[in-house]
């Protein structure tokens, strides 16, 4: 039954929410991860696939109609599919969404479309061999790019993004490439502005590479022209100016959108997660398992995303990076 719908105390309302199904990954991006990976959860201290169901059927009718399934890596989780299915039989749940860095999407594109997701988001930080291994210290970007192939068949899923962070001394080399890719093929590109939420805590500011910059390396060789902007989106998107496709900025850092934020997040071990910088998070596991009642874990809930931060205070002084990574927390 349809409950009041879910506000935070700045007047935004929620309606999305990211799952983190696993702190693990098989990949370990320089921006993401350490090289030696990080001390993963017990399994005990994961959400099973029940419990993420029963937290996503208690927000679904407070008019949390989006979901986004993350990592880690979410295809790394045993039995991923199953989890998608539970979750596409949610009354509410419209759009349910993944993110993979596609080395296992070859494998199971066909189970996850099967068992009902609707969109997918692919990370992808370099189109040529060697600078993808040096980037994510995997030697897999032909994998990956199957992975990618086999989830384009379902045009059910398209259009399908392909996200690459933004890292100045890096990806100024893949804005062309990645320009040209956009203009012959139909995934969507969009160039992400690098986050302090790195593995080695040693994010600074000159170390991204803003949106504009890009757009102005790929404008001085294909000409751009911007997009209507579509309500909640994060990303600025450009039409080429020949008509060619288009290709979008997430620029987070140099132009935040905190103030059209609609989204929470949930961690692997169960915390919610009001905002990717959050110093706070609130335990929805002990609740969970301690046996509440929905009304007491939607009172859990809603108290939380009152509280949400009114915006991030990256690159501001004082501004305190989380301990945890994107990894741990679910891009
Ligand atoms: N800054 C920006 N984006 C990041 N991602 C991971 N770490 C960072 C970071 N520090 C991206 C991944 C993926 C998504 C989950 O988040 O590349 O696209
Ligand atoms: Fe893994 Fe994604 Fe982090 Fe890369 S960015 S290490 S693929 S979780």
């Amino acid at each position: 039954m349809a409950r009041e719908p879910l506000f935070d105390g700045h007047g935004r309302r929620i309606s999305d929410l990211r799952v983190s199904v696993t702190d693990r990954c098989n990949f370990r991006c320089q921006y993401c991860m350490p090289a030696d990976g990080l001390p993963w959860l017990e399994r005990a201290e994961v959400l099973t696939f029940e419990e993420i169901h029963r937290l996503a059927s208690v927000m679904a009718p407070m008019g949390v109609t989006d979901l986004r399934l993350t990592g880690g890596e979410p295809l790394v989780r045993r039995g991923f599919p199953k989890l998608v299915e539970m979750l596409a039989a949610v009354p509410g749940i419209e759009d349910l969404s993944l993110t993979t860095n596609a080395y296992l999407l070859e494998r199971d594109a066909d189970a996850l479309v099967e068992a009902g997701i609707t969109r997918v988001n692919v990370s992808i930080d370099s189109l040529q061999k060697d600078r993808f291994f040096q980037l994510t210290r995997r030697d897999s970007l032909p994998q990956v790019l199957r992975g990618l192939e086999a989830i384009a068949r379902h045009e059910r899923v398209w259009p399908i993004k392909v996200n690459a962070v933004a890292l100045r001394g890096f990806t100024e080399e893949e804005a062309i490439p990645f320009a040209d890719f956009a203009r012959s093929t139909s995934f969507q590109v969009r160039f992400i502005e690098f986050m302090p939420l790195d593995g080695d805590h040693s994010w600074s500011r000159d170390q991204v590479l803003t949106g504009e910059e890009l757009r102005a390396i790929i404008h001085s060789v294909h000409p751009l022209e911007e997009a209507p902007r579509e309500p909640h989106a994060t990303a600025r998107v450009f039409r080429f100016a020949d008509g060619q496709g288009e290709i979008g900025f997430i620029n987070p850092v140099s132009e935040p959108f905190c103030a059209d934020c609609n989204r929470i997040r949930l961690t692997a071990d169960g915390k919610l997660r009001t905002c990717l910088f959050s110093l706070h998070e609130t335990d929805l596991r002990a609740p969970l398992r301690d046996g509440a009642s929905d009304e007491e874990l939607e009172s859990v809930i809603r108290d939380a995303v009152w509280r949400k931060e009114l915006k991030h205070r990256v690159g501001e002084p004082g501004f305190r990076q989380p301990a945890r990574t994107m990894s741990a927390i679910g891009g």
